[in-house]
């Protein structure tokens, strides 16, 4: 079939052909733009899943919503050795510029950036490279303690009342939120937390793996009163089966029913998954419709360009020491496993577990998802660890 017009897109971050079984969670963000540029509370949202789950994909989405509904907004990805503050400050500048292009009366936007500024002398002082050309005075003793708690609620206080003067509102989105440090992430807690009893149209919307497990007493009250964390798992058997079939059927081509139960039974309806298997079973069909044959060819190779990419680039990442430590949890199945277990299999005390498990949910490789409990952040690695490496050491 012809190549050019196949219409999958295995990738991250790649806009799918269908945006399936996503309808509740869309609805819930726009309920919640909608509320929050009328000054109506509502808690912000942190979409929490494994990864190919299309977090990113979603979250480019509601950014999408967020414009169409009039928001000014700013999308970051957190990474592991990059301060959030570096991250925001260049967006929230040019938001401030941004706004002051809005007609409307006031001087609130003035003062966003004076604030801004200080808020970047600050941290200036500890990282020392960015330039920003804020033609303004810093609004000295706002937003520039050094401590991130204080100032960044002062910082999204003065962002946000600007926007309301020009009759806009604010979306902050932030991509991979696991790599964000716990004070980054309270401060976050607490700004919104100041953004809601002041309501201000401000909304924070975060996607990374579970996090909430993670979080620390106080800090972990709060962000369940002011977050809701939608959990973004696998599609079902019928929405796997439109991500498939209705693009197909767009372009005017067709699978038959037994080859999109085989590729759910493969893909355990895991997106990342169904657009690559949707892909290559195209490309290997000679015509359509697609049969359960041309599905059971493919499926060795998808197999092997997985574990040559989508796996792999994780893998690779790692020591000899942490490979055989995810070597002994793929031996117990496919999780959630039992710290406990994981101690038993590799003959080791529990208590000498925890430095190897921080270093593994530090890289994003595995997470908590309850006390006592650790996982793999990406569906099916243990399947690929077990084809991998044929044995582990105890
Ligand atoms: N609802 C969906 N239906 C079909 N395919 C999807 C859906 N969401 C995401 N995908 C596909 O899954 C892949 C991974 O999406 P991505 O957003 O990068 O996942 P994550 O950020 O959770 O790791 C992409 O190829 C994307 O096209
Ligand atoms: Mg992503």
């Amino acid at each position: 079939m012809d190549r050019i017009k196949n219409p999958f897109s295995p990738g991250a971050g790649s806009p799918p052909p269908e945006l399936a079984g996503r309808d509740e969670i869309l609805e819930q963000a726009k309920v919640l733009l909608g509320r929050v540029i009328r000054k109506r509370p509502e808690k912000s949202i942190l979409l929490t899943g494994l990864r190919g789950v299309g977090k990113t994909v979603l979250l480019n989405e509601i950014e999408r919503l967020a414009r169409k509904a009039d928001y000014h907004t700013i999308l970051v990805e957190a990474h592991e050795n990059k301060e959030l503050s570096l991250l925001l400050a260049p967006h929230l500048r040019s938001l401030l510029f941004d706004l002051d292009r809005v007609a409307g009366a006031g001087d609130k936007v003035r003062r966003g950036k004076a604030v801004l500024k200080s808020f970047i002398g600050s941290v200036r002082v500890s990282v020392g490279d960015i330039e920003f050309g804020l033609d303004i005075e810093p609004e000295l003793g706002t937003a520039d303690s050094g401590d991130l708690e204080i100032d960044l609620p002062n910082l999204f206080v003065a962002v946000a009342e600007a926007a309301e003067e020009r009759r806009s509102a604010v979306a902050i989105l932030i991509d991979e939120i696991q790599y964000l440090k716990k004070s980054e992430l309270s401060a976050l807690i607490m700004a919104m937390h100041k953004m809601q009893q002041r309501q201000l149209p401000l909304v924070l919307i975060g996607a990374g793996l579970p996090i909430l497990p993670g979080m620390a007493g106080e800090s972990k009250s709060y962000a369940e009163r002011l977050f809701s964390f939608p959990d973004i798992g696998p599609l079902t058997e019928s929405q796997s089966f439109s991500a498939l079939q209705d693009p197909v059927k767009a372009s005017g081509e067709e699978f038959e029913n037994d080859a999109l139960k085989e590729i759910f039974n493969m893909t355990k309806g895991y997106p990342y998954f169904l657009q690559e298997w949707g892909y290559q079973s195209w490309n290997h069909a000679a015509a359509s419709p697609i049969s359960l044959l041309i599905v059971k060819d493919t499926t060795d190779f998808v197999k092997s360009r997985l574990d040559s990419n989508f796996f792999r680039v994780r893998f690779d990442r790692l020591t000899p020491l942490e490979k055989n430590f995810l070597r002994a949890m793929a031996q117990l199945g496919s999780g959630p496993y039992r710290s406990s277990d994981v101690a038993d299999a590799l003959g080791k005390k529990m208590s000498s577990l925890g430095p190897m498990r921080s270093q593994l949910i530090n890289k994003g490789m595995i997470y908590s998802p309850a006390h006592g409990e650790m996982a793999f952040t990406v569906p099916l690695f243990d399947e690929f660890m077990r084809r991998s490496i044929p044995e582990f050491q105890p």
